[in-house]
């Protein structure tokens, strides 16, 4: 039987973090959804056909990798898209308390999904988009973190 997976998220934008992740998963199952939440209380940086269009452009080198943009619940595109598990990352245990909810949380609403954490490289532990953004809006260089792709659309939203 083929196992799928969707990793969703904001990906406001997507970083070197949110890429090794992908790639570990995509070598474990055959095909991974990375699904783009449009998430407007979250007031992105970049809006969703941005963020689907830059993570599709940094993924393109993983070939059972498919980027798209949703809205609304997150088990329901699971439950349409014939996904059973669902991917997150655990960079610290700052992130588990929220995750460990939201994990909880999504098996009531549909008992059929399995949350399945990963963690990252310890050289992307400490990545988190929000602090991507906050750097580059304030001109740091934030090349190392994320694709150049990225970096450059970055650059754009400099604000000093
Ligand atoms: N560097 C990373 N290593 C491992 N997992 C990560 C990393 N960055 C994000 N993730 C995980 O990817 C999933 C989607 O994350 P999300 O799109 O919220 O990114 P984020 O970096 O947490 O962004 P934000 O700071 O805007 O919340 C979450 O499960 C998150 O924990
Ligand atoms: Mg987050």
């Amino acid at each position: 039987m083929k196992r799928n997976a969707m990793y969703p998220g904001t990906f406001d934008p997507i970083t070197n973090g949110h890429h090794d992740l992908v790639r570990r998963a995509a070598s474990i199952f055959d095909r991974v959804i990375v699904a783009i939440a449009a998430n407007p209380n979250k007031v992105p940086m970049f809006p969703l056909d941005a963020r689907v269009d830059l993570a599709r452009r940094v993924l393109q080198d993983v070939p059972n990798v498919d980027v798209v943009g949703y809205s609304g619940l997150t088990v329901e595109f699971a439950r349409k898209n014939n996904v059973s598990v669902v991917i997150r990352g655990l960079r610290a245990v700052s992130d588990f308390e929220f995750e460990f909810q939201l994990a909880n949380m999504s098996s009531h609403l549909a008992r059929e999904i399995e949350t399945v954490f990963m963690t990252p490289q310890e050289q992307f532990t400490f990545i988190s988009s929000t602090l991507i953004r906050e750097i580059a809006v304030l001109g740091g260089d934030v090349g190392e973190f994320v694709h150049p792709i990225v970096e450059a659309e970055l650059k754009k939203q400099r604000r000093v």
